[in-house]
């Protein structure tokens, strides 16, 4: 296999005064602006043709403030096509959100706003494009916890010139207080969850969103390219479904209900997304975004609006486990009847666009999916594997580690809250999808930390298209507590496992990059060799090529780079 050289040195020195941005585009310090009330920068986002959402948040304690906003096409502003004013407060956190209409399609646009005397840093924005379209550019990110590192990631994204539009799927930000996931990195970086403790209440979901959008490398990705967001469970909190959550408890944390629908509010306040109408359920957020003639994209959600509880393994009921009672397990506990993850109105939306999708003979049909749909089942392990770790991992990673061994042996799947917890609703999201002429699916997943290249079959064998997985923006891979090395293991392990599994790599952080024309897309895996340091390099991991092959698609790999975290 031909090895490319795809690793570009990107030295940085540090981030004080200002990013490179495309031309025009700078995030200033604001913390060097005494009295600047846009510490948390701009942001737009949840495009359409001929209007987009503009936003931005005032650091004031007023109860009543105005702001004003402008828009021009070009980074100067010499010719300002709209403006306006609109006042804000503390019930809603002192944020703005403008819709703005009246849009050309396929167009760039700056936008800015201003308090007082102060004016906010310059956004880039872009409406979608109607009728012909002959490329589209995205970056897919998920899972940016900040305590973990810094989000260079996120700044590589505003500095590569070839995104138009990032998709984010979710775990945008993480709910943990400093003794969570993540507070040991963040106490030795100095970059501890705010408020320090566990985000339950409306004002802590709201604080949380503060210090994620004050982050300079943040509101550099913000200013430069227009965001395109999905939830995943962190936005709330670990594992939620219909009546819960996993990192819920009633008895100190109040009502589920009360907790989602701050969380919800926080988001929506902070998000550069439409707000839903006074008689609309805000959980039930999906989109379809039609790129011209190129490509549709449709965004689930699996969290809030349909998924009933998660099966949890018991270690003891896993030892007594037979292979065959595994198998039964599976059919009757995992399978059984009622096992949603979607709701009815989610899975009639997502039929309906993409039968809309194939009546508009666009090529392309995207999913924005938050967790691995793909078959996943647990490594199967040789004693060989376990002795090499054994050799390198602390006892408690080896029990872990053998605990992994013991799913494989059962053939079980290594999680059960993404789809393989769900496998009727999963084989119903895909038959819904056949039934609107769609087996063509690229469906883009976050929430694993990982990189994944799989191929989609529905039950029966029948092709379903692909998946392109995104790994953390800081977030690190489950296999990593085996040092890098242990992970490399597990994933080619994991792979040898699993038909649908093409290719993984759970060790860098990093995104994915999107080149779509009508013959061909294209998927950069594009990794960060640091999140512990501003100096950093990024690299291509690998570059896969996909085309459309009878019904379905196919993969070639265009090159394989190097540049992954390093230890
Ligand atoms: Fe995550």
């Amino acid at each position: 296999m031909k090895r490319l050289p795809l690793t570009r040195r990107q030295m940085l020195s540090g981030l004080s005064a200002s990013l490179l941005l495309p031309v025009g585009l700078r995030v200033p310090s604001v913390s060097g602006s005494p009295g600047n009330p846009f510490q948390h920068g701009v942001a737009s986002g949840d495009p359409e043709q001929s209007s987009t959402v503009l936003w931005t948040r005032l650091t004031t304690t007023a109860k009543s403030v105005e702001c004003g906003w402008e828009v021009a096409q070009t980074p100067q502003f010499d010719n300002i096509l709209q403006r306006g004013s609109l006042a804000t407060g503390p019930q809603r956190d002192h944020t703005i959100k403008v819709v703005v209409a009246g849009l050309t399609p396929g167009a760039t646009y700056y936008y800015r706003f201003r308090a007082g005397q102060h004016t906010s840093p310059t956004g880039r924005t872009r409406t979608l494009a109607d009728g012909a379209l002959e490329s589209l550019g995205l970056a897919v990110a998920s899972c940016s916890n900040f305590p973990f590192g810094y989000f260079n990631a996120y700044e590589a994204i505003a500095r590569d010139e070839s995104v138009e539009f990032v998709l984010h799927l979710g775990d945008y930000l993480y709910e943990y207080g400093p003794d969570g996931y993540g507070g040991g990195i963040g106490a030795q970086l100095g970059r501890q969850h705010n408020p320090p403790r566990e985000m339950v209440s409306l004002a802590d979901y709201r604080q949380r969103h503060a210090q994620y959008k004050a982050d300079p490398q943040s509101r550099a990705m913000h200013a430069a390219h227009p965001l395109i967001p999905l939830w995943d469970d962190h936005e709330s909190t670990n594992n939620p479904w219909l009546g819960g959550a996993e990192n819920h408890q009633p008895a100190a944390e109040g009502s589920w209900q009360t907790r989602r629908s701050v969380s919800l509010q926080a988001w929506y306040e902070w998000m550069p997304v439409r707000e839903p109408a006074s008689d609309e359920d805000p959980a039930a957020y999906w989109r379809h975004f039609r790129f011209g003639d190129l490509a549709s994209l449709v965004t689930l959600e699996t969290r809030h609006t349909g998924r009933v509880q998660q099966i949890e393994y018991d270690i003891s009921t896993l030892l007594e486990m037979t292979p065959a009672s595994a198998e039964s397990f599976l059919q009757d506990v995992v399978g059984a009847p009622g096992r949603e993850m979607l709701s009815a109105d989610m899975q009639a939306f997502a039929a309906a666009a993409l039968a809309e999708s194939i009546s508009a003979t666009r090529p392309w049909r995207l999913i924005g999916n938050q967790i691995p749909i793909a078959r996943m089942a647990a490594p199967q392990l040789a004693a060989a594997d376990i002795d090499y770790l054994e050799s390198r991992v602390s006892s408690d990673n080896l029990q872990r580690a053998k605990y992994f061994q013991r799913l494989g042996e059962l053939g079980l799947p290594l999680y059960l809250d993404p789809w393989d917890g769900y496998p009727r609703a999963r084989e119903a999201f895909y038959q819904s999808c056949r039934e609107a002429g769609a087996s063509d699916l690229v469906v883009l997943t976050g929430d694993s930390h990982s990189f994944w290249q799989n191929a989609l079959y529905d039950d029966t064998g029948r092709a379903m298209g692909i998946e392109l997985g995104t790994t953390g923006i800081t977030s690190p891979g489950d296999f990593l507590e085996f040092g890098n090395e242990g992970a490399r293991l597990m994933d080619d392990r994991l792979v040898a496992s699993n038909p649908e599994i093409l290719w993984t790599n759970g060790i860098s952080n990093g995104y994915l990059r999107v080149h779509i024309t009508p013959d061909q897309l294209q998927a950069d895996f594009v990794s960060v060799s640091s999140i512990l340091s501003h100096d950093y390099d990024t690299g291509t991991l690998r570059s896969l090529t996909v085309r459309h092959e009878g019904a379905g698609l196919s993969y070639a790999v265009a090159g394989e780079g190097t540049g992954e975290n390093t230890p």
